[in-house]
């Protein structure tokens, strides 16, 4: 299939990319590049050796992207692009729902004028607010704390009444946990700008010496340690579960977890990273962030069941690949 991959030049993009063209769909990449680079372009076709093609565009640009469904026939649209950072949605909140809501109408548009019927969304684990853990699809969703997760929200109810409204219309709808790691080869991983707020970038600066200490946010939560627990997720197994989802709709709207179904806490990432690199990582507890939760895992079943779907790779993998990209960020891809 020919797949319209917006964002295909950022983090998850990016891997989803390499595994779309392994996978045998040609892929033509749309992104502004307001968080990336058009290296990771030349990288996705260094590590499939095969063409991709590019176009440095606005996703809101309804003529820029008129223009390429005009171009190209266009079988299936994954659209990852927008803009992700909790905290910044707080201050810009403006500058979260135009881009994050105006892209998905402008694309679903374009579905409707060029008769496009595959459609698959980056959603977040953010949608289920501060609900009971292992979070299940069938959940009422709670009102997330920020316009980033408003967005994600808001997005899904888009995409879900377009299905509703028109049969033909397949739309997966992908809740991701929390996605680390990069790619074997060292060559694409994740690069935020600036001092990273995640948990996995800042360990690997930690690492690196470029960050002194790490800071725990809080071991007073209910959790195994005190730590927050999340569900790290490998990005070349989320990668997969795009082309599971892309490959396996069918009408209406479906929404999947895309977890392991595992809680890991903050001290046990910590560990396991220190163990699979035989690097230290020295930290210091600190006050809660606010706005986090004590535990955020997947029921990882539903896209096991319906999509054959599921995480392979375990914390030792996702520390490893992490460490690799950062140590070698100008590595050689390895054969
Ligand atoms: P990323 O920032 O690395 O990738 C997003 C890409 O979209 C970037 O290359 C950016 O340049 C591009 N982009 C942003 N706005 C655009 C626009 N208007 N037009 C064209 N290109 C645009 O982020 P990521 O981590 O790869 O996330 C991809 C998607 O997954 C996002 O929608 C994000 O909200 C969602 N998501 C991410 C996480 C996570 O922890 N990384 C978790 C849940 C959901
Ligand atoms: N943490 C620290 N120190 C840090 C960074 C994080 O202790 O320097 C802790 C947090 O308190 C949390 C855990 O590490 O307990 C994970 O935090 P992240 O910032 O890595 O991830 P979050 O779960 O807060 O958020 C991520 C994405 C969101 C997405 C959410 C659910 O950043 O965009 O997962 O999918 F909405």
């Amino acid at each position: 299939m020919n797949i319209l991959v917006t964002g295909g030049a950022g983090y998850i993009g990016s891997h989803t990319c390499t595994a779309l063209l392994k996978a045998g769909h040609s892929v033509i990449i749309a992104d502004n590049l307001s968080n990336s680079k058009s290296e990771t372009v030349r990288k996705i076709m260094d590590i499939a050796d095969k063409e991709v093609t590019f176009y440095e565009i606005d996703v809101t640009d309804a003529e820029a992207i008129d223009t390429i469904f005009r171009k190209h026939k266009i079988d299936g649209v994954i659209h990852f692009a927008g803009l992700k950072a909790v905290g910044e949605s707080v201050d810009k909140p403006l500058d979260y729902y135009y881009n994050n809501i105006v892209s998905t109408m402008v694309l679903t548009k374009a579905c409707q004028k060029y008769g496009v019927n595959r459609f698959v969304f980056s959603s977040s684990a953010t949608v289920y607010g501060d609900n009971k853990v292992p979070f299940v699809e069938t959940m009422g969703l709670l009102p997330t704390t920020n316009p980033y997760g408003e967005t994600k929200a808001m997005s899904e109810r888009i995409l879900t009444d377009i299905a509703n409204a028109n049969p033909a219309f397949s739309v997966s709808l992908l809740r991701y946990f929390n996605p680390v790691g990069a790619h074997w080869s060292g060559l694409i991983g994740e690069r935020p700008n600036g001092i990273p707020n995640n948990l996995m970038p800042y360990v690997t600066q930690v690492a690196k010496g470029k960050l002194g200490k790490l800071r725990v946010f809080g071991n007073d939560y209910l959790t195994v340690d005190g730590t927050g627990v999340r569900d790290y997720i490998h990005v070349a197994d989320l990668a997969e579960g795009h082309v599971a989802a892309l490959e396996n709709l069918t009408e209406g709207a479906h929404v999947y977890n895309l977890g392991t179904g595992q809680g890991t806490s903050v001290l046990e990432l910590v560990k396991a990273f220190e163990e699979a690199n035989d690097v230290k990582i020295p930290y210091e507890i600190v006050d809660r962030r606010p706005g986090d939760i004590a535990s955020c895992y997947a029921d990882a079943s539903k896209a096991e069941r319906e999509l054959g779907w599921e995480a392979k790779l375990d914390i030792i993998a996702m520390c490893r690949d992490a460490w690799r990209f950062e140590k070698n960020y100008k590595g050689k891809l390895r054969k």
